[in-house]
């Protein structure tokens, strides 16, 4: 089936239903993408009814332990397994040797840097061989993503990718999260909404924006690297 028509049929459904199709039509060939947020938690609860899609977290080795202890949890309470991949760690050795721990607040170069090797890198990896690419991206995280479509061709890894829960908003993934008795991060209710590395992720004031706490010191777009790949019309 080419992009348009695969394009055309998951647009016409739910997220759920959408999962579903992929699970029916693509299988082991499809890839999900787990930061553990709570837009991953939803699509986590989905893929745990039965469907056939790997999902996959990134292990910075830099993550907070409440992250570690959600991880714990969900493989637990949905029996699903949840491939984790780390970092290689002869680039890790090297960075670290070199520029020391904490090189990522010195200047942005040094933490794309850090993002390449422990994130971007280890996603190059996890990605070999998928033809779908499903995330928990959501519009309303920022302006960059709000330029994003449902369905995308991705060229860099000329593979689809599905954002399912791009038009919801994050009132709807709680109300969601509430009503499934889905688990999430302790950390959203300490002031942290968006969740990533633990030395590069703070709590935000109320009123600020979501993302302000994510790479605080830069000005920066505040992205890693992971989803500023070229996106194509095909
Ligand atoms: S980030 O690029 O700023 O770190 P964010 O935390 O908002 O991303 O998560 C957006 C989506 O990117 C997640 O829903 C997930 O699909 C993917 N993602 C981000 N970080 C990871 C990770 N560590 N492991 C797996 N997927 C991730
Ligand atoms: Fe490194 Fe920070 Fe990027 Fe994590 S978020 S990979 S610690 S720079």
């Amino acid at each position: 089936m080419d992009f348009l028509a695969v394009k055309n049929e998951l647009e016409a459904l739910s997220p759920e239903l959408a999962l579903r199709w992929i699970s029916d039509h693509v299988g082991a060939k499809a890839k999900f993408s787990s930061a553990l947020g709570i837009e991953d938690q939803v699509i986590t609860y989905w893929i745990a009814q039965g469907l056939d899609i790997e999902i996959f977290t990134l292990d910075t080795g830099r993550l907070f332990q409440d992250t570690y202890d959600l991880l714990d949890l969900t493989q637990k309470k949905y029996n699903v397994p949840i491939k984790v991949y780390f970092p290689d760690h002869k680039q890790v050795e090297s960075l670290v040797s070199t520029k020391g721990p904490n090189s990522f607040y010195d200047s942005v170069e040094n933490r794309k840097e850090c993002c390449f090797i422990r994130k971007v890198e280890p996603l190059n990896r996890a990605l070999r061989n998928a033809s779908f690419w499903i995330t928990g991206l959501r519009g309303s995280q920022s302006a960059n993503r709000q330029n994003m479509h449902l369905v995308e061709w991705d060229e860099q890894y000329q593979l689809v990718k599905y954002n399912p829960l791009l038009n919801w908003s994050l009132q709807e993934v709680e109300q969601f999260i509430t009503l499934k008795g889905i688990p999430v991060n302790s950390l959203h209710k300490k002031g942290f909404p968006s969740i990533g590395c633990a030395p590069c992720t703070r709590a935000v004031l109320p009123g600020e924006d979501i993302r302000a706490g994510r790479w605080w010191w830069e000005s920066s777009s505040k992205e890693c690297g992971l989803h500023e790949t070229k996106i194509g019309d095909r």
